[in-house]
């Protein structure tokens, strides 16, 4: 498509910017009354936030941290997106958003057993929580300052809906409830690690670019635009793929998992005390610090200055290090799914698609409660947490399929030219027997195999929607 600005006021807020949150629900839901459905969405859409929108809130936001008024800011962000099952509940031809075999036609729980590997149940589904084995037809989120102002929110829409009337037109499945982790853990994801630092930069959308990977055509994560590689309907364009899992993490067992292998020495020789060894060993498998300092930059030693700079916490590439797994290993979390300079140079044939083509922008939040004494002691979970795990772009098939299925779950990935050893799976996501190289960094051959610390127990792809292709032709 040729180059037209972005409609700001037509592109859901999660998409470019990301719905402000401390909270969040996403509510998962059938559509029982097409009809009503489509005529009470006309209600509904004036309640969505736009990116326009959420650009208003963030200033709303500095200008009361500047004037250090008390609390928080009253800010609350819908948005919707439809499952393909929901787009042929309501009648609507939604033929440009993927062909037979794409993973938003067949429904994540298809792709599930296909090509993302999740483990199985003897009747063949995945092993997902009940809800996410039916049909999904959309999700609402909703997301906020404080538990009062989502719920509130919550009454309005299912008011709208007719949610608990004898005339609803849709019925909640589900809803999940995320909540960012208290107190300095604010941005930390469950294990502890700093998350949400590297996310691809867009053309004609973001102002402020800090160094790091090559910017992205807006076309990568906005339907219609240059880099979209579809041709889409009028109604199709100005929108986003949400990809979404229900991802628990099994806190207790991967902290017990570090103590248990702390590495002896570091890169240098230096010998590491237990719990130096075990950090080492955590920000191994990520290839960042829990600070978010990059082991690239800083392979040995933490830098929680550097983890939080802007500036400089995303300015690396790997480079000079194709054969090397020194500082960073081959299937750290962050180079599986993002391998920067590790597909530019050559001798590997130049892919197909270029790695800006593979960026996805991730929205996730955490759920569930802090890691109680007992569970730590016992190093055994037994209340659930994790992510809910969302991310946006143009083709489920290049961008979150490909990270889940080519990538992560690839032990030959990322290419390992001049070195004996595979690096083997991504230690967080990927699906299969877990082990991977690279893990000691005097050792770099020595292949260490782990349990499954992220268990994926459901999702679905879903699409959403410009606010223009609401009115048009999705509501009546
Ligand atoms: C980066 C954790 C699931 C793709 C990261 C980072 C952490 C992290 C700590 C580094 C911070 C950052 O760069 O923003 C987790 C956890 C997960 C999870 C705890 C599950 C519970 C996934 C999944 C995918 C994914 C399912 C996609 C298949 C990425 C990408 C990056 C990233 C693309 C950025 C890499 C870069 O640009 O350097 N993740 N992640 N993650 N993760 Fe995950």
């Amino acid at each position: 498509p040729a180059s037209v600005p972005l409609d700001l006021e037509n592109i859901q807020g999660d998409i470019l910017s990301g719905l402000p949150k401390k909270t969040q629900f996403y509510i998962f839901f059938d559509v029982t009354d097409t009809k009503k459905f489509r005529e009470d969405l006309n209600k509904f859409i004036p309640l969505i936030k736009t990116v326009e929108g959420v650009l208003k809130d963030r200033d709303a936001i500095k200008d009361h941290k500047k004037k250090k008024l008390p609390g928080l800011v009253h800010i609350v962000g819908v948005n919707i997106a439809f499952s393909h099952k929901g787009f042929v509940k309501l009648g609507i031809d939604d033929t440009t958003l993927g062909g037979v075999e794409d993973p938003f036609v067949i429904g994540q729980k298809q792709d599930a057993i296909t090509n993302l590997g999740d483990p199985k149940k003897a009747d063949g589904n995945p092993d997902w929580d009940s809800h996410f084995l039916q049909e999904i037809h959309g999700v609402i989120l909703i997301s906020g300052e404080s538990h009062g102002s989502i719920r509130k929110t919550k009454y309005e829409i299912e008011h709208i809906f007719g949610v608990h009337s004898p005339h609803a037109s849709i019925k909640e499945i589900v809803t999940l409830q995320g909540d960012v982790r208290p107190g300095d853990e604010s941005g930390h994801e469950h294990f502890g690690f700093l998350d949400g630092i590297s996310n691809p930069v867009v053309n004609g959308f973001d102002t402020v670019i800090n160094p790091g990977p090559k910017t992205v055509d807006p076309g990568v994560v906005v339907t219609g635009h240059t880099g979209d590689i579809t041709q889409r309907a009028d109604w199709a364009t100005d929108g986003s793929f949400l990809v979404f899992r229900y991802l628990f993490q099994h806190v207790p067992e991967f902290n017990d998992f570090l103590k248990k292998n702390p590495i002896a020495k570091d890169g240098d020789g230096k010998v590491l005390t237990p719990e130096e060894g075990s950090d080492l060993l955590g920000a191994r498998m990520v290839g960042r610090w829990k600070s978010g300092a990059p082991i690239d930059i800083t392979p040995f030693k933490d830098d929680p200055a550097l983890g939080t700079d802007p500036k400089r916490n995303n300015d690396f590439a790997f480079a000079g290090e194709i054969s090397s797994q020194l500082r960073c290993p081959f299937a750290a979390h962050v180079r599986k799914t993002n391998p920067r300079d590790d597909l530019e140079v050559p001798p590997p044939p130049t892919p197909p698609i270029a790695i800006e083509g593979r960026r996805i922008m991730r929205r996730g939040v955490q759920f569930g409660p802090e890691v109680t004494r007992e569970e730590a002691h016992t190093a055994k979970t037994q209340h659930g947490r994790g992510l809910l795990f969302a991310c946006y772009q143009t083709s489920i098939v290049n961008g979150f399929q490909f990270l889940q299925q080519s990538w992560a779950n690839n032990e030959k990935f990322p290419p390992f030219t001049g070195r004996p050893e595979a690096p083997g799976l991504d230690p967080l996501i990927g699906q299969g027997d877990r082990a991977m190289s690279g893990l000691d960094p005097l050792n770099e051959q020595t292949v260490i195999g782990m349990p499954a610390f992220i268990i994926p127990r459901g999702g679905e792809y879903f699409f959403s929607p410009s606010l223009k292709g609401l009115k048009s032709t999705i509501a009546s």
